[in-house]
């Protein structure tokens, strides 16, 4: 277990004087997320590359302070390798299924993760006082699906980051028409983790725009272009 979970040198660029807590996090992946089936086996060599590093790079798309949303977080990626990195975040880990809840609850005390915070909910249901800062999400649903759960969580200008690969521009261009309809006022991709992953992260980058608040209950979302 020791060589496969050998921490890659760009590990420390990434995490600092934090890089304890991402091993920690690392051992647990591989051991009680594994056990529990929040990952398959097939993972464990690739929970630095693929997972955590692949995760932790979406902090170059994040601004200082913000208050995060991890929508359909799972075992917490991206959403507890950010939070890791980035200790100036506040993080909601947003998870509906009671198992994989669980499993992030007992992480993030294991690990002393403070400004992190886990809501047993689905994204859909969740009513923000104020609107995220920002929205990640990472293999949660298709971009029109996603972009409609996530949108009505978001301030005005809040941002949605979607972990989606290769596929991203494509995603984009098929989604245009729903993320002009459900209120987005922009949307691109950007590219994060040059030098720490390969192949590098690609991100689908969406911009809530005025409608991007929490519909009232109930509330019909008109169409905006
Ligand atoms: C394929 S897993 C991905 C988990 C994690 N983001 C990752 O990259 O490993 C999809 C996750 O989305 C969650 N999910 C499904 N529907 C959801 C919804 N409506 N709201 C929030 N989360 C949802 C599932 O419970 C599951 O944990």
């Amino acid at each position: 277990m020791d060589d496969v979970l050998a921490v890659p040198d760009s590990a420390s660029a990434v995490f600092g004087d934090r890089l304890e807590l991402a091993v920690a996090y690392a051992e647990r992946l591989a051991g009680p997320g594994i056990e529990r089936g929040l990952l398959g086996p097939r993972e464990v060599p690739r929970i630095w590359d693929r997972h955590i590093l692949n995760s932790a790079v979406v902090a170059e798309l994040v601004d200082e302070g913000r208050i995060v949303a991890d929508v359909g977080s799972g075992a917490g990626l991206p959403g507890i390798p950010l939070a890791i990195a980035r200790p100036d975040l506040e993080v909601v880990l947003i998870e509906p299924l009671l198992r994989r809840s669980d499993f992030l609850t007992e992480t993030v005390a294991a690990l002393g993760l403070e400004g992190v915070r886990v809501l047993r909910s689905r994204a859909e249901d969740v009513r923000p006082r104020a609107g995220f800062d920002v929205v990640t999400a990472r293999a949660v649903a298709p971009m029109d699906r996603l972009a409609g759960w996530t949108l009505p969580l978001l301030r005005p200008g809040g941002v949605l980051l979607a972990l989606k690969g290769r596929s991203v521009s494509e995603e984009l261009r098929d989604s245009a028409a729903s993320l002009a309809r459900m209120g987005a006022a922009s949307w691109r991709v950007e590219e994060a983790g040059a030098g720490v992953v390969d192949p590098v992260a690609r991100i689908a980058v969406v911009v809530a725009g005025r409608r991007g608040t929490a519909p009232k209950q109930g509330a019909r979302q008109r169409r905006t272009n």
